[in-house]
């Protein structure tokens, strides 16, 4: 954060005296205006409902620029991440801020290799969920637990425990979410098998069984990886900021990482693929869509385009043009490119990027309006979708809390608010109210 020659100076109409407020220039993107003794120094607050203007903090680790369609790791560009490397490479990535060389790369391997399985007792806790639960439930229960069985490594100021828990959470995540698939559809859970590359063991825990061998499909271990690095981070989003805002008060990161799964379950959120191979369904056929967009336009039907409009991408979604590339991969490769869904998805979006109303609101599909097309190709059913996004922005998550930690001037996050309630006054007596 560089202090800049810039100053803002903020006045007011009712005669009280104008206040010069710092400025600081990121590294790129916008400057952001410091208004941290504004309260001290006059009284009042900003107002900003979504934090649709607000640096919520400073941060190394994701960029975006909602207007280019850009959007970096560490300064690399995803086009060239999800193209060039997989998904541990990019947990090293965005964990200690550089790509790591091949020695590097296989040590970090070894070490989340090496702590994929989960401790025997937390497997007891699954027996307490009914079957049919929504398994964002029960990862987020199960997740949480994880801080009961790690306590050796929970103090959040020692820079080496915070390492070991953040390679908890990378390699037990996928063993938690595909033992919540097993959980829920009543087969056996399968230990993790450490010859296989990190999406490759997942599709072997979610899909193999104890009875015969399972064949890794290479191209779909690879469809999986690319869509665990797009969803690897995304700047300061809301379960991002759940997570922060969690740690911020000195939380241990399996209960940070709880946090951004529940915020994460939201249709608006981590939801929305899900949401979006629900709406395909119910459109059902291609003559149907006309009718369709007729309900997304009227206001007061609540219908959404869902895998449209992003709060920050108002362009294009460029984890989108990724998605949209592996979807046409994975359909070829299970001869499945003639699918019905797959034909209606097609045909939905020609219709709406070609429509006034979204045109004019600046709304693209996003990331999710194709990945439930691939995570439906993989045989991943549509409950588990938001799964596997936790499973991917964990690592972002953990990164994005050890940054914070390790800030120096990291203070408890506390919003102010606008009350607009009842002012002071006094209770009566029961019988007089
Ligand atoms: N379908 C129909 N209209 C929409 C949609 C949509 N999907 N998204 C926004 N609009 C309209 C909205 O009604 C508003 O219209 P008007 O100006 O007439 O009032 C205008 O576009 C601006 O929308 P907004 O609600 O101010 O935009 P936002 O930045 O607050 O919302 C969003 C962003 C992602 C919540 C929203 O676009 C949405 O709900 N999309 C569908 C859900 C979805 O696909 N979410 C996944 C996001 S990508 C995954 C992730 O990063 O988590």
């Amino acid at each position: 954060m560089t202090p800049s020659d810039l100053k803002a100076t903020l006045s007011f109409n009712d005669g009280s005296p104008s206040i010069e407020l710092p400025v600081y220039k990121g590294t790129v993107g916008p400057d952001v205006i410091d208004i941290r003794k504004l309260y001290a120094q006059m009284g009042r607050f900003t107002y900003d409902p979504g934090f649709m203007s607000t640096a919520s903090c400073k941060s190394a680790i994701t960029y975006i620029d909602g207007d280019k369609g850009e959007l970096l790791y560490r300064g690399y560009p995803i086009e060239e991440l999800a193209t060039q490397c997989d998904f541990p490479e990019i947990s090293y990535l965005l964990l200690k801020g550089e790509l790591p060389n091949p020695e590097q790369k296989q040590r970090f391997k070894n070490l989340v290799t090496h702590h994929t399985m989960v401790h025997e007792q937390e497997r007891t806790f699954f027996q307490g969920f009914p079957r049919d639960s929504h398994p964002m439930a029960i990862l987020t229960g199960c997740v949480g637990a994880l801080s009961a069985f790690y306590h050796d490594t929970l103090d959040i100021h020692d820079p080496r425990q915070r390492e070991i828990s953040a390679i908890r959470i990378i390699a037990k995540l996928p063993t938690l979410v595909a033992m919540t698939y097993r959980y829920h559809i009543g087969q056996p859970f399968m230990y993790p098998r450490n010859t296989l590359s990190y999406s490759a063991n997942f599709m072997h825990m979610m899909f193999a069984n104890p009875c015969e061998e399972y064949v890794i499909n290479e191209v779909l271990a690879r469809a999986l990886d690319r869509i665990l690095i797009l969803h690897a981070d995304h700047e300061q989003n809301a379960s991002t900021s759940t997570v922060r805002l969690a740690g911020s008060s000195g939380a241990n990161p399996f209960a940070c990482i709880a946090s951004g799964i529940a915020c994460l379950w939201g249709p608006a959120h981590g939801g929305a693929n899900e949401a979006a191979l629900k709406m395909l369904e119910d459109i059902g056929a291609p003559e149907r869509i006309p009718e369709f967009i007729k309900q997304v336009k009227n206001k007061r039907s609540d219908v959404k385009l869902m895998g449209f409009g992003h709060r920050v991408y108002k362009n294009y979604d460029p984890r989108a043009r990724l998605m949209r590339a592996t979807c046409h991969e994975v359909l070829q490769e299970l001869g499945l490119h003639n699918d019905p869904l797959f034909k209606l998805a097609m045909a939905l979006e020609k219709v709406a990027l070609e429509d006034e109303y979204f045109i004019s609101r600046k709304l693209y599909p996003n990331v999710d309006f194709y990945s439930g097309i691939v995570l439906r190709a993989l045989r991943i059913p549509s409950t588990m979708f938001t799964c596997i996004f936790a499973m991917a922005r964990s690592v972002g998550w953990i990164a994005q809390w050890d940054e914070m930690t390790s800030d120096p001037d990291q203070k408890i996050g506390r919003p102010r608010q606008l009350f607009v309630g009842q002012t002071p006054r006094m209770v009566k007596p029961i019988g007089q109210r």
